[in-house]
Formats: structure tokens, sequence, C-alpha cells
């Protein structure tokens, strides 16, 4: 609703676009414009809202409540399923059996959020039963990730300058790592995410969608299926990830910030023998010919000590070093480290000389942040998804084979995970010691998360 009130305010949304709330509630308008309400900035332009906003009451399985919607949507209309998973695919049939995805008088679209299936043959089923009704540019399975800033900004890093790709390879990258450390606990989500865990929650969506832009082939343009193609054959090229590969964490007792933070299995809605993992750290391999040989760290975890959403490009050293008679004269090997989120910007760090009559070298950062030269103000990253959906762009969604590959990537893991236990760590922390231990295995560390 925010992203929604910003395009009007931008002029980006038709004054006479409707929302209309269909849910089981019993309620109205009114009641929904109050509940909206809490979500939004109130001021002149939400009041303008009044107008906009309409109710339907009644249970997604009632046939009538369809026939009721036939009624009343003429013309262009999206279904933004913000319900349960396991309503996406039979209010997509009803949908389809009421004749509402029809074309004939206006475009009619789908968009579906995440969780995308539990694993890969529950994708493939809500993806066919979904294409039974609707044909895929009907589709728009959102990953709000895309919708950054700076997610985007890896598209132009890597094609808008030409120093970025000629390095962009084997040759010259050591190893990449992915990283999505948040502060936050589970919440009141106690109930959706123990059934869903960091690993289905994070790595076959956001983390994937990173890794895509990060280890895509350049498209021959920037059109919605040239990127989606290249996208998904990065995924499609992952390894089944070795359950050797991967550690898995549950936050225990601890403080972050100060505040004390309960053990993950104490919060509300979770199982107190619960072994589901609120940490994943994992490494894969892309066997493209850009990345034979290249692994790529990815974590993700709750209750950490610090919100960082950031890729760390590490290069190699370099081949010879002439500075190895001047003491302690390991060279600092080169690292781009695109910051996601908080501090959105990036940073090159790069030897320099250190003054003094010595030939000495010291680590050096080469920095640009968002925030000193652009106005980044309170976009919630779901403008442009939506505006996306309204003009017909699929460039920032997901294909159905996008997302089937990533299941296929990380279905050893979900098989392996069945029985077992997570490692613990103490919230506050940077995560488990079995992280640190399985990159060291491979004579790296982790990039210090701030
Ligand atoms: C959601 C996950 O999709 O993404 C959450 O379900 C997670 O568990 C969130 O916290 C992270 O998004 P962001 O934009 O806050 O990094």
């Amino acid at each position: 609703m925010p992203a929604l009130v910003n395009l009007k305010q931008s002029g980006l949304l038709h004054r006479k676009t409707t929302f209309l709330g269909v849910s089981h509630d019993e309620g109205d308008a009114v009641a929904l414009y109050e509940r909206l309400s809490q979500f939004v900035e109130k001021n002149a332009e939400w009041d303008s809202w009044r107008e906009n906003i309409d109710y339907l009451a009644g249970e997604f399985e009632d046939p009538a409540i369809y026939e009721l919607l036939a009624n009343r949507l003429k013309g262009d209309v999206i279904f933004y399923l913000a319900t349960a998973p396991a309503f996406f695919a039979p209010i997509a049939e009803a949908l389809g059996h009421a004749r509402l995805l029809d074309e004939a008088d206006g475009f009619r679209r789908i968009v579906i959020e995440k969780p995308f299936g539990t694993d890969l043959a529950s994708a493939r089923t809500l993806n066919q039963r979904l294409l039974a009704q609707a044909s895929e540019q009907q589709l728009y399975r959102i990953d709000h990730f895309l919708g950054k800033e700076t997610v985007q900004n890896i598209l132009v890093t890597r094609f808008g300058n030409a120093m970025t790709e000629a390095v962009w390879n084997n040759h010259y990258v050591d190893h990449i790592q992915i990283t999505a450390a948040e502060t936050v606990t589970i919440g009141s989500r106690g109930a959706f995410y123990d059934a869903t865990g960091a690993l289905r929650d994070m790595v076959p969506n956001h983390l994937f969608q990173l890794l895509a832009l990060i280890g895509m082939e350049p498209p021959i343009s920037l059109d919605a299926e040239a990127l989606r193609t290249e996208r998904a054959k990065v995924i499609a090229a992952i390894r089944p990830i070795d359950p050797m590969d991967a550690v898995r964490g549950r936050y225990t007792d601890g403080a972050i910030n100060g505040e004390a933070v309960a053990n993950y299995r104490s919060s509300p809605g979770v199982a107190t023998d619960s072994r589901t993992e609120t940490y994943v750290a994992l490494k894969l391999m892309v066997e493209t010919w850009r990345w034979h040989g290249v692994p790529f760290y990815l974590r993700t975890g709750k209750a950490l000590k610090a919100r960082d959403t950031e890729i760390i490009i590490r290069f190699r050293e370099a081949p010879l070093s002439l500075f190895r008679d001047a003491p302690a004269q390991k060279l600092p090997p080169n690292r781009l480290v695109l910051q996601i989120q908080p501090r959105e910007g990036l940073a090159l760090e790069w030897a320099v000389k250190q003054p003094g009559p010595l030939l000495q070298t010291t680590p050096a950062s080469l920095r640009f942040a968002y925030a000193d030269l652009f106005d980044l103000g309170h976009r919630t990253g779901y403008e442009t998804l939506l505006y996306d959906v309204l003009v017909g762009d699929q460039t920032l969604f997901q294909r159905a084979d996008q997302i089937e590959e990533g299941w296929r990537a990380i279905q050893p893991l979900l098989d392996a995970w069945r029985s077992g236990e997570p490692d613990e760590y103490v919230a506050g922390s940077a995560g488990p010691d079995a992280a640190d231990a399985l990159i060291a295995r491979d004579n790296r560390t982790w990039h210090a998360v701030r």
C-alpha cells in the first residue's frame, strides 16, 4: 500500500485505479481503509484514496465470490495474491473458471509473492497449475530483492562500465561472497517461519537473485526475456549443493545492540523442540565457462550482530609481488564490495603506497555511497515492481524455469536436513562457528559483517 501511494503521488498511477480487497474477514471499504491507514503516511494524498478503496468479504474457496468479482471487474485487472501460499493455485483456478483471466477487454495479470513452493516437486506442481490457467506473460512472481535500487545497480556496475567485465571471470576472481545478515528475530512470524526456515526463506529466492545478476552472461539487450533467460541460465548451472558444503544454525539467548533476545525456540508459534534453522552458510559452484573453479559462498541469518546485505567479489592476488622485500609485505587482494543495504553503495579495496622512504603498501578503499549523491527517499522497493506489473514489464520477475532451477540446486540440503539439528549460535553474534570453519577449509575467511 505505501508503494501504491508513492506511485500515485509520483503521477504514475491512474487516478481512477481502484483497490479492491478480498478476504474472509467481515467488514467493508471503510474498515479496510482504516486498517491500511496504519501502514501509510496520513496526508492529503492518503485522504484522496478513500474513494478508490473497496472491499468484498468472502471465502477464497467459494465460487460465489468469483461470480461477484466477474460482475464487478472490467478492463485491466491485476490480481495480487497476498495470501497464504496454499491458496495460490486454488485462487488461480477459480479465477480461470470464472473467466476472470480472459484478456478480451483488458489485461489480466496475477502477482504472486514468495514462497513459491517448498521444494522442487511442489514448485513444479504450482507452476503447472498456474500455467494451466494463465500464460507465463500473465504471471508475475515477485521477489522484492529485485526491486531494490542497489540490486538493479549490479547490472549497471557490470554492463555500464567496460572495466568490470574485463576481470569478471575465473581468470581474475578468486571467489564471491553473498551475505544477507539480519538483526531481526522471528517476531510474530513464528508459525510461518518454523515451517519454512532460513534456507527456504532466503536462499533459492533472494540470495539466488543476487547470484544470478552477479553470475549471468551479458544479455543481448535489456529486453525482459533476454534478461530472464540469462538469469535462469546461471541458476541452472549451479551444481546441486553438497550437504557437506553447508552449515545451519539456530540462535540461542543473547543480546543485540544491548537488548536481550530470547532463543528461537521460545518465540510464539515456534515448536519448543523445533529443528528449524535460522541461519545458513554454504558453498556452491556455478558450472559455466566463466565461473568454473570459482566458489560462491552464501550466508544468511536472523538475530545476528548487524544488518548487512552485501556482495564481495574477491579478486586473485597479483601474480608477483614486487614489494616482497619490504617488511610485512603481503599484498592485500583487491575486493569489490557491493553494499546492498543499509548504506547502499560500493567500495573497491585497493593497495596504495604508504607515505615514507620505504616502498610499503597498505590497503585503502575507493568508496561510493548512494546517499552522498542521491536522495533515495522513503521508497519501499515495491514501487518499481508494481509499476512494472502495471505496464507489463516482466524484467524484474522470475520465470517458472528459474524458480524450479533454484529449488533443484538446494534440494540435496532439503533432503539432508529432514534429520539432524542445526548448530547453535548466540543471538547478536556473527553466526555459528561452523560457518567460519566451512570457509576456512578453503583457506579463506568471511568478510566481516559490520
Ligand atoms: C523476506 C523474508 O522475504 O525478506 C524475511 O521472508 C526477510 O524473513 C526479508 O527478513 C528480508 O528483506 P529485506 O528487504 O528486509 O532485506
